[in-house]
């Protein structure tokens, strides 16, 4: 607390101030106040000491920033009102004076705190950004990879299919050929021909394997059929009932997209074989809304989803990766005792006709 003259010079300060701005009380006594005030806020402070004295104001409030003996800035609240005088005038001002520093300073430091927050904020949005477009381009690669791949496949099975299984079906033709022209004169030959035809034609079929297996050639006939063919293989391999339901109607997809459709379905049913203990599998294929929609549902163990995600494997994982790419999604239903079911949506593209339609 202390009381001040008109000239803006203290006439008395209490213990409290003097301590406060670590002066001695009589070092106080008769000093200007714009000597520990910051000078901006004395220019302020002068003004509203003249209204007072002047009798245009009864008291005034400010905030403002004294400078200790030692040179430490401080903040203060002042309150200060006038004890009247003879005629109105003011004899003197009295102010009170609160220490605002420490509430201050930890404001400051409050804003500081808060302001590192939101740059680290900041940061961490541009870091999720950058990874999830870096995300992004690392999932186009992978689909883009996957459509060469698949091209090459296509390419390679073709050259089998055509090459190879040509000159194997014009080789088992030359030996019937031969077999007839020969076969009377050289009985022996019959037997041995026999032999060597049966390896031709298991010849055959090995190019056949191999050729549907880098790509099926029910994909020719269009999505359907490639699914059902795919379960009525699954089932002359397994043994399993596998039972294939699609509603009537066409589906065309888009030959690329066609395919990662049927290499979803593809690793389905080969995780049933290899997993699932199943004896009912049931294959649907349908349209909800503008989604084209397959199922594979079997009966069998079950999986626990969370212990399989933490295992290092790639068949779920490129599924789902897969069919992102199509702009889709793959749902599991999987606890472990009561069977697996895996969805497919995808969206029907513009030119590509749904089931059902
Ligand atoms: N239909 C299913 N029934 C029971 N368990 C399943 C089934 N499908 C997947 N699983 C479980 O989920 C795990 C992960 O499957 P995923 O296809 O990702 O990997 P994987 O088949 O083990 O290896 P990869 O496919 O990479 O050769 C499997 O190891 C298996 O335990
Ligand atoms: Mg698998």
């Amino acid at each position: 607390m202390a009381m001040a003259g008109a000239d803006g010079f203290l006439q008395d300060a209490n213990e409290a101030l003097a301590s406060l701005l670590g002066y001695a009380r009589s070092e106080l006594q008769g000093m200007a106040i714009a000597h520990f005030t910051h000078s901006d806020d004395w220019l302020v402070e002068s003004h509203f000491l003249r209204e007072l004295f002047c009798g245009r104001r009864d008291s005034y409030r400010i905030d403002k920033r004294y400078r200790s003996k030692s040179g430490n800035p401080l903040w203060v609240r002042l309150q200060v009102i006038a004890v009247p005088g003879v005629q109105g005038l003011s004899v003197c001002a009295l102010g009170m004076v609160v220490d605002l520093t420490e509430r201050r300073q930890s404001k400051a430091e409050l804003r500081i705190v808060a302001s590192a927050v939101e740059s680290q904020e900041a940061r961490l949005g541009q870091l999720n950004q950058d990874l999830s477009e870096s995300h992004q381009r690392l999932r186009d690669m992978a689909a883009q990879n996957e459509a060469m791949l698949e091209q090459e496949r296509k390419h390679i099975a073709l050259e089998v299919h055509d090459e190879l299984g040509q000159v194997l079906t014009a080789l088992r033709m030359n030996m019937s050929l031969l077999e007839m022209r020969l076969g009377e004169k050289l009985p022996a030959l019959i037997d041995e021909m026999q032999g060597m035809k049966e390896l031709v034609d298991r010849a055959i079929q090995g190019v056949r394997n191999v050729a549907g297996s880098l790509r099926p050639a029910a994909l020719d006939m269009g999505l359907v059929s490639a699914i059902e063919w795919q379960c009525h293989d699954f089932s002359r391999h397994t043994g399993v009932a596998c039972a294939f339901h699609a509603r009537p109607g066409n589906i065309e997809l888009e030959e690329k997209r066609a395919v990662v459709v049927f290499r979803i379905v593809q690793e389905s049913l080969t995780n049933v074989s290899r997993y699932a203990r199943a004896s009912q599998v049931d294959v649907n294929l349908g349209r909800r809304g503008d989604e084209l929609w397959v199922q594979v549902r079997d009966n069998g163990a079950g999986f626990d989803q969370a212990a399989a995600a933490k295992r290092k494997s790639f068949g779920l994982l490129g599924m789902r990766e897969r069919a992102i790419a199509l702009g889709g999604r793959v749902e599991i239903a999987s606890t472990a005792g009561s069977g697996t079911v895996i969805s497919l949506l995808i969206p029907i593209g513009p030119g590509e006709i749904g089931v059902g339609s």
